[in-house]
């Protein structure tokens, strides 16, 4: 019957609608609709008083019908909060809490180091490849030509694990380790060159927290071997990674340093961005930063892998995520990056990127 008269099919939506109010929007709507004195099913009833004999009748039915259709809406919802309600109250929540925002997912600044660096040298088609975190002596130190008696084998730098039963021999002590190093050497036994990988990972020293050490940080590792590898091929690929990394107007030089597994080796220094090379504190004076070492592998080591010097030669280099990433956020502490303080990691993470 409603159907036919436009004022009451208006309603209809209204009437669809009071299924899913809440209680506030609820209290209302029922007022706006059944109110003594300004409902609109109230309005109505009141002008069916005004009409003609018959369609008083007809009218005021459809007027009242609707009105119960109303009704009964109203206390279905009604009653649907209420028990809502009252399971809530069963759980034991606590209605007046404020809600709590939810956080996006963020990368870790030095995570977000680790990606771009990786990206650089998969771009120059070298590989990821993964080792594990507890090595052996021999594949952390002794493959990697460190002699038997090298200082760092030692307990105070290196963490050893305790083994049970038998003393174990030099070479198979199970140790955290050290550097990603050893993960070349699992790399080059593991496989026929050429190869191109860079080996990102944790690593572990005998080292208490202060603002430039800590017991555990990453590294990445970069091996490259094939046929004819020179050090122009190593200085034209690390240089190549400063610019992209830190910006083409990147200064680097190569000093001559020291590592068993490499030799010559060199560090890879770059002009102090916050200085010009003049000498600031972030640079120590120096005007250069240290970013990473490096240098042709040895051929003992490549002996050791049973790759033939003769044929093949390659350059390797490992460097600290953690190092470059207070340098070039500019923080006085790697503690800042192992805190989990969201101030810190909200703004030097990537949210949003
Ligand atoms: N393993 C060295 C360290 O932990 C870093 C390193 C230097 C790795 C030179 C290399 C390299 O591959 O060629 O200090």
């Amino acid at each position: 019957m409603a159907s036919e008269y436009p004022a009451l099919v208006a309603l209809k939506p209204r009437l669809a609608a009071v299924a899913s109010l809440d209680a506030t929007a609820l209290a209302a709507e029922e007022t706006a609709v059944l109110g003594r004195k300004q409902g609109v099913i109230t309005s109505l009833l009141k002008e069916v008083a005004t009409l003609p004999i018959e369609e008083k009748r007809t009218f005021g039915a459809a007027v009242n019908a609707l009105k119960l259709e109303f009704e009964a809406a109203f206390a279905a919802r009604n009653a649907e909060i209420a028990a809502a309600a009252r399971e809530l109250e069963k759980r034991d929540v606590d209605l007046t809490m404020p809600g709590r925002d939810s956080w996006p997912g963020n990368l870790h600044p030095v995570s977000v180091v680790v990606k771009e660096i990786v990206e650089i040298f998969r771009g120059l088609g070298f590989s990821v490849a993964l080792g594990p975190e507890v090595e052996t002596e021999e594949l952390n130190f002794l493959a990697l030509n460190f002699p038997a008696d090298h200082p760092a084998m030692d307990m105070h730098d290196t963490l050893y694990l305790e083994t049970q039963g038998a003393e174990r021999a030099v070479g198979e002590k199970l140790l955290l380790r050290t550097h990603t190093s050893p993960v070349q050497i699992r790399v080059m036994r593991g496989g026929k060159p050429p190869f191109r990988v860079v080996i990102p990972g944790t690593v572990y020293r005998n080292d208490a927290f202060d603002p430039s050490h800590a017991p555990a940080f990453t590294q990445i590792e970069g091996l490259a071997v094939d046929e004819g590898i020179t050090f122009v091929d190593l200085k034209a690929t690390l240089s190549h990674f400063a610019r992209r990394f830190l910006g083409a107007d990147t200064v680097v030089r190569f000093r001559p340093s020291f590592f068993p597994f490499t030799e010559p080796s060199a560090e890879m220094d770059v002009r102090c961005k916050l200085c010009e090379g003049q000498g600031c504190s972030a640079c120590k004076g120096t005007g250069w930063m240290e970013i990473l070492g490096c240098g042709m592998v040895h051929e003992k080591v490549l002996i050791n892998c049973g790759i033939d010097p003769e044929k093949y030669t390659g350059f390797a280099f490992g460097m600290g995520p953690q190092r470059i990433a207070m340098q070039r956020y500019g923080l006085p502490d790697i503690r800042l990056l192992y805190g989990g303080d969201m101030r810190f990691l909200t703004r030097y993470g990537n949210i949003g990127r």
